[in-house]
């Protein structure tokens, strides 16, 4: 009797600190989980309610009524982005022309709005020239326009318009996103016929070495943008490994912790 009771004793004094130790291993993991999914990045501003706010509320509704065109905005505000909102009234003169366009012309012409690329009013003024736009692709779609000062004021002017349009108020602006309100839709020559006939011999080589740095940068956007949420993404296979490894820890855990009472019931038996 004397050696079993000896025997269930040694074997509650092995069990006992294997089953702590198992509990502990469980508790070890846990914080190293808890750690896992990174801190959000600060919310970005609400691109279409700023826009709203500002005076724009119609040219707002059409760019999140397009999910391409919201989309596109989106995603070049994380890279910085200026976007040139018409105001209301200069919307409503341009509504019937906007619903004849079509699906591709529409989000052509939303995007044609925003440079992918942040200037503050000052910076603007001292960047005249060539701007690409959010709606160019290559050299098949330009999607330009040119930015140039007028007195005090800010212009920006297309082939296919007479006039300019000029910035009237700041919507927003903190680095790296900027939004001003315009008196005039911006009109790409890629969906409008230019307004005048064509001028003896437009001189395009002035603005040449400005519009190939933004044709750069919007390259750069582009090439940029499914980077950040890769490498901050820890890789998914040691995320399934860990969990694993708690998933045993836990089991292993039970497993002593379920033949504990057996050893002292075995042990209260033969005592
Ligand atoms: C932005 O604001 C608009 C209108 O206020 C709202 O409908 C939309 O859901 C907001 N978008 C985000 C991403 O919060
Ligand atoms: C819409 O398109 C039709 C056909 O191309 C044209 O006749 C009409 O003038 C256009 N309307 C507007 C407002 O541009
Ligand atoms: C701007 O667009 C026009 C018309 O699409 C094109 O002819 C011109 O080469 C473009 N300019 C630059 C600097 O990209």
């Amino acid at each position: 009797m004397r050696h079993l009771r000896l025997a269930a004793a040694l074997l509650l004094v092995v069990l006992l600190p294997l089953a702590v130790s198992a509990a502990d291993g469980k508790a070890a993991a846990a914080p190293a989980k808890a750690k896992a999914p990174a801190a959000p990045p600060p919310a970005p501003p609400n691109i279409t309610a700023s826009m709203a706010k500002g005076g724009c509320k119609a040219f707002a509704a059409l760019v999140a009524a397009s999910p391409d065109a919201l989309s596109t905005f989106q995603s070049a505000a994380d890279g910085g982005m200026t976007a040139f909102c018409p105001t209301d009234d200069a919307m409503r003169a341009f509504v019937p022309t906007y619903k004849n366009l079509t699906a591709d012309g529409k989000a052509s012409l939303l995007l044609f709005h925003a440079v992918p690329v942040y200037y503050s009013l000052r910076s603007l003024k001292s960047n005249n020239g060539v701007m690409n736009t959010l709606a160019t692709d290559g050299s098949a779609k330009n999607f330009n326009f040119t930015v140039q000062n007028e007195g005090d004021k800010v212009t920006i002017k297309t082939d296919a318009s007479d006039g300019v349009a000029r910035i009237k108020d700041t919507v927003y602006d903190k680095d790296p996103i900027a939004i001003y309100a315009v008196d005039t839709v911006l009109e790409p020559v890629e969906l409008f016929e230019p307004a005048e006939s064509p001028a003896p011999a437009p001189a395009p080589v002035a603005d040449a070495p400005k519009a190939s740095k933004s044709k750069k940068a919007s390259h750069r956007h582009v090439a940029d943008a499914p980077g950040p949420a890769g490498d901050d993404a820890p890789p998914a296979d040691q995320r399934k490994s860990s969990k694993k490894n708690d998933a045993a820890a836990g089991a292993s855990c039970l497993r002593w912790l379920a033949a504990l009472p057996v050893a002292v019931a075995v042990a209260a038996a033969l005592a």
